[in-house]
């Protein structure tokens, strides 16, 4: 890993100085994230992603060095306003990160505008925080979860697949996943005929199994992630399901949660904005430090973390360090090209990536990339009104 200070880095440090901004202020940076629960192996990625960035900068951002602050969100939209404003109006952060579950992440984004402190979401997906609640200080190097599954709609639908069944878990990530695959399976010409969900995060799949088996579609779409996943497909593998019906889904379905799965996944094709054997430097130079930092392989959640310490500094770079400057810091994070090691990106309007859809196939411990489903898609941000 190179610890030494890049020139930006450098050059910012030496401008906050002479600027309005202490030097030796510290940028307060709050994760809000799942540290328990079924997600709390994506919440561990994420942290991890971003400190390697911070490392590999010589651990600042914009020339700042930066104090941390944690809160456990547990995955539950019910404690989340009074967690985000633990990081908010307690510790007085400068940014929040956070966080993995959809519902969790309205809440957060919604306490993140009253409070107008800025907000990069690293995971949750829910549409609306790139929609409706939209804002200058709302950002997000994730996804939109319409978005991976919008892309295996005409995938699913070219391999000869008229009818599906949906299933997952019944929240805003999983409605609004089943939502964008069926619009691109029914723009292709496919029907999904039926929708089936369990409340999140349970795991008693076998009575939707049994309809599944009963049902005999031509495939089945699902979103699941963490533990959960795991769980799903281990299940359907097991009641001998993937014989006859295949199962696709959003990538999250199969990342970090291989070795897990092991044979249950094998073949499995999935659609995201990441996937292994890109074999680009970028790529490669990620792996190769994250592996060598935490002992284990990176996959998108903390992809995604990275970025968002990527994006940060794009902004910190252009106030030189000087954090009091929100709106320049907001607009150059708003305007930049992040060199991600899925691809570079840019944002939306909305602040959401425009982005490179990959297909991925299961093949061992990898979701090795089979091609491009779909290039540069822009969630339609819908509702957004910047
Ligand atoms: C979500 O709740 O938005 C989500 C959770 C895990 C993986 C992907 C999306």
């Amino acid at each position: 890993m190179n610890h030494v200070l890049t020139r930006a880095a450098l050059a910012a440090a030496l401008t906050i100085a002479a600027s309005g901004a202490h030097a030796d202020d510290k940028l307060k940076v709050g994760f809000m994230l799942p540290y328990s629960g079924t997600f709390a192996a994506l919440g561990n990625a994420i942290e991890n992603g971003f400190k390697l960035y911070v490392a590999e900068q010589g651990g600042k951002l914009g020339g700042r060095e930066i104090e941390y602050f944690k809160v456990d969100d547990e995955s539950n939209p019910a404690k989340a306003a009074e967690n985000a404003n633990r990081l908010i109006k307690r510790d007085q952060v400068d940014v929040l990160i956070g966080t993995v579950h959809s519902g969790v992440a309205m809440a957060l984004a919604k306490a993140a505008k009253d409070a107008d402190t800025t907000l990069i979401v690293t995971n949750a997906g829910a549409n609306a925080i790139t929609g409706p609640l939209c804002g200058p200080g709302i950002f997000r190097t994730s996804f939109t979860n319409w978005q991976p599954a919008y892309a295996m709609g005409p995938v699913a639908y070219a391999k000869g697949h008229k009818t599906a069944v949906t299933i997952t878990w019944k929240y805003a990530a999983g409605d609004e996943a089943i939502g964008g695959f069926k619009e691109g399976f029914e723009k292709a010409g496919g029907k999904v005929v039926r929708e089936l969900s369990l409340p999140f995060p349970n795991v008693e799949f076998q009575s939707l199994l049994t309809e599944i088996a009963a049902l005999k579609p031509d495939m089945v779409f699902t979103f699941f992630a963490g533990g959960g996943a795991v769980k799903f497909v281990q299940d359907y593998h097991a009641a001998g399901l993937d014989k006859t019906i295949p199962l696709y889904g959003s990538g999250f379905l199969t990342d970090g949660t291989l070795q897990a799965q092991g044979a249950s996944a094998q073949g499995l094709l999935t659609t995201l904005h990441y996937a292994d054997g890109l074999n680009t430097p970028r790529d490669n130079a990620f792996r190769a430090d994250y592996s060598k930092a935490y002992k284990m392989q990176p996959d998108v959640y903390a992809v995604q973390g990275y970025d968002a310490a990527q994006l940060m500094q794009s902004g910190l770079t252009a106030v030189k360090g000087d954090f009091s400057k929100k709106e320049a810091f907001r607009s150059a994070m708003r305007t930049a090209t992040v060199d991600s090691p899925r691809g570079s990106f840019t944002l939306s309007k909305a602040g959401n990536p425009v982005q490179d859809i990959y297909l991925r196939r299961v093949d061992g411990l990898e979701n090795k990339v089979v091609e491009v489903a779909v290039q540069k898609l822009a969630d339609p941000a819908r509702g957004c009104k910047l």
